[in-house]
């Protein structure tokens, strides 16, 4: 596919933890030959350097001053969107499920989000075409989006398959999911949600491939 348009062409791929969206835009993104940017990664940079710095977490206010700090930084990779904290690269310390739980929980204050919002805004610029994953990235960061998805899986599944990849004990990792779950569809601003007009795709019964596949044959006729 070739495209000559001004404005970015955006893809996004919201659902639950563990639905897979991060295998499933690495791969649209390799057989659209464009990058592909995760935004949890700025919501669990934040948590990593809240973690590392003993900031209290319950605070908007510290936690806002550390996404101030200008001592960040998100880069986009082809394998996963890697976090620098002071120039060195962290990117291996931020996608456990640990991390992601804080994360869960720095993101329901609404000054962290209008903080992060501009800098997940700010990976469309200069880009042709991107694949954008997330919670809020059909229904906030990119609503203009042309075409735009919702990723889900049972829990069961979605627990199995984080379980297996982390080495963890399953029903804990339900446990730990269905809390975020609740957090992340509960909050306040920009909960987890499908956005209006969004292809919904549940994987419970489908391999990796067929989604990936599923996604690509929207998009060709959602932009064609
Ligand atoms: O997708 P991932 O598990 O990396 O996201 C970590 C956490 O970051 C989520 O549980 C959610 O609370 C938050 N997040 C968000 N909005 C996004 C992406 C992630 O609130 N667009």
């Amino acid at each position: 596919m070739s495209f000559q348009m001004s404005e970015p062409i955006i893809i996004t791929i919201d659902g639950p933890a563990a639905s897979g969206k991060s295998s499933v835009s690495r791969l649209v993104a390799k057989n659209l030959d464009c990058d592909w940017v995760s935004t949890g990664a700025f919501y669990r940079g934040i948590a990593y350097l809240a973690l590392k710095n003993e900031t209290d977490i319950e605070s908007e206010e510290a936690i806002v001053g550390l996404i101030k700090s200008g001592k960040w930084s998100v880069s986009l990779d082809f394998e996963k969107t890697k976090f620098l904290f002071d120039g060195l690269d962290v990117t291996s310390e931020i996608y456990g499920e640990s991390i992601g739980n804080i994360a869960s929980k720095i993101s329901s204050f609404p000054e962290v989000r209008k903080e992060l919002l501009a800098c997940q805004r700010d990976c469309a610029n200069g880009r042709k075409f991107l694949v954008a994953e997330g919670r809020d990235c059909g229904t906030v960061v990119f609503p203009n989006a042309q075409s735009k998805f919702y990723l889900t899986a049972n829990s069961r599944n979605r627990a199995a398959r984080r379980a297996q990849q982390e080495g963890a004990d399953i029903e804990k990792t339900l446990k730990d999911q269905a809390v975020r779950d609740s957090q992340d569809g509960g909050r306040a601003v920009a909960p987890m949600a499908a956005p209006e007009g969004a292809h919904i795709i549940d994987s419970s019964n489908m391999g990796l491939d067929d989604v990936v596949q599923a996604v690509l044959a929207a998009v060709k006729s959602d932009i064609s």
